[in-house]
């Protein structure tokens, strides 16, 4: 007989994991072991789906809205898309036709750097980042050039180190404010810089505004709304995090109408569409009482402070305030410059789950992320419970 060894392609050996879902599933393991592990390692928020949210897809699942939909998505939900462009955003107008609907954001991601990005094409983020940006430009063979984001500017994008890394091959800028895993958030300053960069030298903008809601002081600003933004840019949302639905899948993107056909061309190709009675509860999202979002915004802000005040007074740790997302990003190199060891002694011996900011790039190394979408009392005890477990750290 002879033997068989399927083999993945050279593309996909180009992709890493993601290291939230890599712990989580170490985390889970303990858990079966019957453990108690305290979760800050995923983003997702602790609360319910609104009730009323909840009740639009359940009577959507019961008026049978249970089919394929349109693969740029249904659209009374594409117009609800568009018209909180322009009111929560100040985007001028758009129309359906800007808007691609999505099975969560991160799909879209992948879509959006598919449908934009050649190889050789030169793709810049910030490092630190979310890893599907570094991940879908390694498949696609575009090559990532990074601009690390450091502690002593408080984590915001260095603008000249920008202006220089800009170069003819350069075709995306993708930011991300608030941020993932820093909390940093870009000031309506930076982003106009940003804005006369990108215009100057002829660059797409992708804008990962997920985190939008999330943000503690000031008003939140999207480059999209800034002068000769809206043809550049394609702004990206979703509802896992405002409205606490990462288990529904739903994400939206917001762009020029020719971009946006061939975006949901490459979503079609993959999942054909989005499913239609999650589609409905977003309309309802966007278009229902706002409350729960503010409450649940409220309480964000009282866990950032404790888990702040709590990881200052670790010994070895220090953490700056973030302004956004719900994300501490503590520099514990003063415990150990292995932030993936510190990560997964906190794991096995306090039973709380981290994550390492190596992870997120190069220059999150000595960092870790705690997310604190988790009650006030869970996060008190995981700060107790690696206060306890500190001084035996091997080193
Ligand atoms: C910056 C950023 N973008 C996109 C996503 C994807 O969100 P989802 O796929 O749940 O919509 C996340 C999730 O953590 C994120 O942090």
């Amino acid at each position: 007989m002879i033997r068989h060894e399927i083999r993945p392609s050279a593309a996909a050996l180009r992709l890493s994991g993601e290291g939230a879902f890599e712990a989580l599933a170490r985390a889970r393991e303990l858990e079966a072991f019957g453990h108690d592990v305290i979760h800050l390692e995923v983003g997702e928020p602790d609360f319910a789906t609104p009730a009323h949210v909840k009740r639009a897809g359940i009577a959507a699942i019961e008026r049978n809205a249970t089919h394929y939909s349109p693969s740029a998505g249904i659209a009374p939900l594409r117009d609800a898309v568009a018209d909180y462009a322009a009111r929560f955003r100040g985007m001028a107008p758009f129309a359906r036709e800007n808007v691609v609907i999505s099975p969560g954001l991160k799909p879209l991601i992948w879509n959006v750097l598919a449908a934009l990005l050649d190889p050789g094409d030169e793709v810049i983020f910030a490092d630190p980042a979310y890893p599907a940006y570094a991940g879908g430009s390694a498949y696609l063979q575009a090559k990532a050039v990074p601009i690390p984001l450091l502690e002593s500017t408080g984590f915001r994008l260095d603008l000249d180190m920008l202006a220089a890394k800009i170069s003819p091959r350069t075709k995306v800028l993708a930011l991300n404010s608030p941020h993932n895993p820093t909390g940093g958030v870009l000031t309506r300053d930076d982003l106009e810089t940003i804005a006369r960069l990108a215009i100057e030298n002829d660059v797409t903008v992708i804008s990962d505004e997920i985190y939008s809601r999330n943000i503690y002081d000031g008003a939140f600003v999207s480059i999209a709304s800034l002068d000769g933004m809206r043809d550049r840019t394609i702004v990206l949302d979703g509802f896992s995090k405002a409205y606490a639905m990462t288990g529904w899948r739903l994400g939206y993107g917001v762009m020029p109408a020719k971009i946006a056909k061939t975006v949901a061309l490459i979503g079609q190709n993959n999942y054909s569409c989005t499913a239609t009675f999650v589609q409905e509860a977003g309309i309802e999202a966007l278009t229902g009482p706002d409350d729960a979002v503010t409450e649940m915004v409220a309480e964000f802000r009282i866990r950032r402070d404790a888990i702040v005040a709590g990881l200052n007074g670790l010994p070895g740790i220090s953490c700056m305030r973030p302004d956004g997302a719900f994300y501490a990003f503590p520099n514990v190199s003063g415990v150990t410059p292995d932030d993936r060891k510190l990560a997964s002694f906190f794991l096995e011996e306090a039973h709380v789950a981290g994550l390492a900011g190596a992870g997120f790039g190069a220059a999150g190394r000595g960092y870790m992320r705690f997310s604190y979408a988790n009650s006030l009392a869970n996060i008190e005890t995981a700060i107790e419970r690696m206060r306890a477990v500190l001084p035996r750290f091997p080193g």
